[in-house]
């Protein structure tokens, strides 16, 4: 596996693989790998001759500058575990190289990015969509992968490639759990031992209301994980929506919709953890 940190040395590298009838997938990240990131980096290996691993803590999608201070960079056993999993080459550019001057471009695909995290999470999405679109034209993937932990990102990326008429495909991946349950993350690296059991009770309680949904209404449902969070001590509840998976809008009754997700954000201690659960789906 390569390192490569500049666009002109990755395209040089590409240019030369794509003529050889080679197909490109790009994973991007934001580096602190985990067993999650590398089931995406180990699909796109599957699928294409060449896999791109960007490794890059984007700035302009932290609304809290805490959080992108304390935003873990691990990039030499990122590159171990890229190596581990094939990839061709981590892309690993300085902030300078991605924004040589400040990007003014605006992304707007309301309503899928007004809610939810977009609701919470001021700007984070342009920031995303910004990091995103820079990366497709550097790199020019067949397919690009991301997981569905971020269920709401990959709606609205899905939704740029569409309007901006990228020529890719988009993968959607399952999230990866520990075996406990709890969803794999970078910040679950920040939970204290303590933490980290409180943090469960929020996979554990996606689970218990799929059996929940089956017999009771969207309502009951809302608040039958409302409470349940709400009994741990450490945990603050900061949404839980049910949604449909399409539009990311609230659906008030299960047959309104043939795909149905509850999306939830919860802030353990101060490390803010995002999950969801398919209640129905298409
Ligand atoms: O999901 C992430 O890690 C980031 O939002 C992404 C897609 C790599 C853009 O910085």
């Amino acid at each position: 596996m390569k390192i490569v940190h500049t666009i002109k040395d990755l395209q040089a590298e590409l240019t030369a693989l794509r003529a050889q009838g080679e197909t490109v997938g790009l994973v991007p990240t934001m580096g602190a790998l985990h067993a999650g990131h590398a089931s995406l980096v180990k699909r796109s290996v599957s699928e294409n001759g060449v896999t791109v691993v960007s490794v890059f803590v984007n700035p302009t999608q932290f609304n809290d500058k805490n959080d992108l201070v304390k935003y873990p960079r691990t990039l030499d056993a990122d590159c171990k575990l890229l190596e581990a999993c094939g990839a061709t080459y981590a892309f690993a550019p300085s902030v300078e190289e991605m924004y040589p001057e400040p990007d003014t471009r605006q992304f707007s695909y309301a309503p899928l990015d007004t809610v939810m995290e977009g609701a919470f999470r001021p700007g984070h999405f342009n920031g995303v969509c910004q990091i995103v679109s820079k990366l497709f034209e550097a790199v020019k993937p067949h397919r690009a992968y991301f997981g569905e932990k971020d269920f709401q990102q990959l709606a609205i990326i899905r939704e740029m490639v569409r309007q901006m008429q990228f020529d890719l495909e988009i993968v959607g991946c399952p999230i990866v759990r520990e075996e406990d349950g709890l969803a794999l993350s970078s910040r679950n690296a920040r939970l204290s031992a303590e933490e980290r059991e409180n943090a469960l009770k929020i996979s554990q309680t996606l689970f218990k209301s799929r059996t929940f949904a089956a017999t009771h209404t969207v309502s009951e449902t809302l608040k039958f994980v409302e409470d349940a969070i709400a009994a741990v001590p450490g945990l603050r509840l900061e949404y839980f929506e049910i949604v449909d998976g399409n539009t990311l809008q609230k659906v008030d009754n299960w047959n309104q919709t043939s795909y149905v997700v509850g999306c939830i954000t919860v802030f353990c201690g101060d490390v803010r953890l995002i999950d969801n659960i398919k209640y129905k789906e298409s």
